[in-house]
Parts: structure tokens; sequence; C-alpha cells
């Protein structure tokens, strides 16, 4: 490389996350160009003869690309602190949500709230998250259910992107629970999501996706396919809560629907894999919710690796499943408690967390990608998922600007 640039970032150990030819896509005494807000370089310095504006020394430390947490539902309104009390004196999550708490609960504080308290908490949780090197986060909706209140979620999870340096990725999840408006009709309640706000939230270009949770507390196979047809023809991504608690083969609907996810699946059977593997969807684990819950039954990620499928990690950052706004200790947990190994763990909150959300040009360190980087003092990566809460960046880039 011999161009003029805006910025060169040298001396770095580069964990690229391409495949090979070595773990992590790794080159040693490396540099990375910067043009644009875009990677313009990445390789060895004795290639370059490049005249930088800015040059910025790494002092030999690890340079990765900025985290993807790709399933949040950050934005809410109040806590769930009872029912953590609730369920350490014997009652689980199902009883809970069946007795009208759980998600239900989280609805009525998020309708009452304001969009000036939900954003005021939201960013709190998305600078946790950012603290900890996460560039890219995706937020659902899903805790209004009602159509004002989905807006409001979702123009506020848009807002922290204005407010935080942070891209933010914003999915309509309207089939999260049944509002009690519908309480004895859930089909009319998927008629309204269908009819009314999926056409309204795509008129205001509110989402990037829309996602179902598909459980025997939540939606059957049926009423997701119908928000699954909707979605397609709004030209809306597809995501899915499945498998989480129960298999009810909402994995291979999702599928068939050429979903760019499919999330929990703690209850894929290993036999319904290659499902995943034909429509290019992404495998995404959420440890966090697995621990949270004293869940059992593991994801089958052998079986998901010999396939090949690609595995992403995310926090489910949200009141009642997984209230961890940390990517790191999910990236942790996902290898304690599912066996993936530090390098898979990476993978999965970088460039597999980022096809999760459709996207390649970020969650990877080569030319062309958005310049969202993390500089880290570690000898090597594997130490960012074998500890918790040791390590914060040094440095961060997002865009090429230093944050
Ligand atoms: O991803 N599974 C459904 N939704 C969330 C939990 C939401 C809640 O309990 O508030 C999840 O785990
Ligand atoms: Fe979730």
């Amino acid at each position: 490389m011999s161009k003029q640039c805006d910025y060169l970032i040298y001396n770095v150990q580069i964990a690229t996350m391409l495949d090979g030819p070595g773990p992590y896509g790794a080159i040693e005494n490396g540099c990375v160009a910067i043009d644009n807000g875009k990677i313009q370089y990445v390789g060895a310095m004795e290639n370059v003869e490049a005249s930088a504006l800015n040059t910025f020394d790494g002092g030999g430390k690890w340079l990765l690309p900025g985290f993807v947490d790709c399933h949040t539902h950050l934005v809410y309104g109040g806590d769930r602190a009872n029912e953590f009390d609730m369920r350490l004196n014997g009652l689980s999550y199902q009883q809970i949500a069946e007795q009208g708490g759980g998600i239900k609960s989280t609805v009525a504080a998020t309708r009452s709230a304001t969009a000036e308290t939900l954003l005021a908490s939201a960013k709190d949780r998305a600078t946790a998250l950012i603290n900890e090197g996460v560039t890219t986060l995706e937020v659902k909706s899903g805790y209004g259910l009602d159509i004002n209140t989905e807006i409001k979620m979702l123009q506020v999870a848009k807002t922290l992107s204005v407010v935080l340096p942070v891209n933010v990725l914003t999915t309509y999840l309207g089939a999260h629970a049944i509002p009690d408006e519908y309480t004895d009709d859930p089909d009319g309640y998927i008629d309204f999501v269908c009819g009314q706000v999926i056409p309204e939230i795509s008129a205001l270009n509110l989402a990037d996706s829309v996602d179902i949770f598909c459980e025997n507390i939540g939606f059957t196979p049926a009423q997701c396919k119908r928000v699954f047809e909707t979605a397609k023809r709004f030209g809306l991504n597809i995501k899915a809560h499945v498998e989480q608690l129960s298999d009810l083969k909402g994995a291979k609907l999702a599928c068939d629907y050429h979903a760019l996810s499919v999330d929990h699946i703690e209850y894929l059977a290993p036999t319904d894999v290659s499902y995943l593997k034909q429509s290019n969807t992404v495998a995404v684990l959420l440890p966090g919710a697995f621990y949270f819950l004293k869940e059992k039954q593991k994801p089958p990620v052998e079986t998901l690796r010999r396939l090949q499928v690609p595995m992403a990690v995310a926090t489910d950052l949200n009141p009642g499943s997984s209230p961890i706004a940390s990517i790191l200790t999910c990236a942790n947990m996902a290898c304690v408690l599912f066996e993936l190994t530090p390098e898979e763990a990476l993978r999965a909150i970088t460039i597999n967390a980022a096809k999760a959300l459709g996207l390649n040009d970020r969650g990877q360190i080569s030319p062309g990608c958005r310049a969202d980087l993390c500089l880290w003092d570690i000898s090597h990566p594997a130490q960012l998922v074998y500890t918790i809460n040791q390590y914060k960046p040094l440095m961060r880039w997002f865009g090429g600007q230093l944050v």
C-alpha cells in the first residue's frame, strides 16, 4: 500500500477474525490504514509506505474489530428484581409468566414510561456494552405490544445511535407476548400485528427486521408463519426466538423464510440443524438466558460445528431472562456452559454476530469494512473470554474516529 490515507494504526497485532491462516486470522506486527471511516488496508508493516495525516503507534498491543451484540431487548421500563426473588422462592420463569408476570409486567412498565425515561435507562445499558468494546448492537421492541409503545421503543432505540458512538439495528418484536387486550383472541392480535403495526413501522422506516417468540408461552408456529409472510411482503428481515424452552419446530419454519438468525435454540433437534445450513441462517446462542434461567438443555453445538453453521453469541440483555450488560461475560459463558472454544466465542461476537444482522462490513478487520476497532492490552485474544471483567479496551475507534 502506498496511498495517502487519513489515519494509520501501526505496530499492532491484528485479530482480523477472517478465516486462517492462523487462529483469529491474526497478523503479527501489522498496521491498518483508515480512509473516510473505512479500512483501506490491513497487513504487515513491511509492505507499507503510507503517508497518513495522522498516525498511531499501537505499542505492539492487540487490535480487534469492535464487538457486535446481535440480540438485545435493552429498551424497557422498570425491572424484574421481584421476579428474581420469586424464582429463588421456587417459582419457574414459565409459572411467573402464566400468572401474568414476566414479559407482561415489563409491558406495563414500558407503556407507562416516557420516551425520556426509557432513553435514560437504555443509554446506561448501551454505555456498559460500548465501554466493553461493542460498536454495533441490535435492539428489539416487544415490551409495548400496542402500536404507540412499540413505535416509542423503536424510536428510543434509534436515538441511541444519535447520542452514543454505536450503530443500532432495530427489530420489531410484536409477537413477543399476547397483550391483555387480546387475552382471549391471540389470532386477533396477530391480525393487528400483520395488518396494522408492520405496515406502519415499515412506512416509518423504524425496523430492519421482524422477530417472533415461538413458544408454548408465546406464539404458535402457525401464528409465527403469518408474521413471517407479512415481514417478507414488506421487505423486512426475519429473526426468531425459537426452541428456547421446548421444540415447536420454529427453527425449521424460520429457515423456510430464510431467517437471518434463529436465536436461543437449546431445544433444536440435532437433526434439524441442516435447515440452518441450507438457508444460510446464523445460530445465535444466548448463554446469559440459559444461565439466568438455570436451564439444563444445551444447544446442539457439536452438530452446528460439524455442519459449519456460523454461531453467534449475544447478551439478550433484558429484565426477565438475561439482565447482563456484558458481551464478554456472555462469550465466557458460551465457552464454559456451551463448550465453544475461545476462538469460536470471539468469532461469535464479531464476524458471525454481524452476519446474524445481515451485515458483512464489520465484525472483521478487512479492506472496505467500517473502521470500528478496539485496542486491547492483552498477550493473546483468548484472554478476553477466559477472564471475566478484567479488560476494557485501551482505545476505541468508531467509524475511524477515536472515541
Ligand atoms: O429472549 N424469550 C423471549 N424474550 C426474552 C425474554 C423477555 C423477558 O422475559 O422479558 C428472551 O429471553
Ligand atoms: Fe431475546
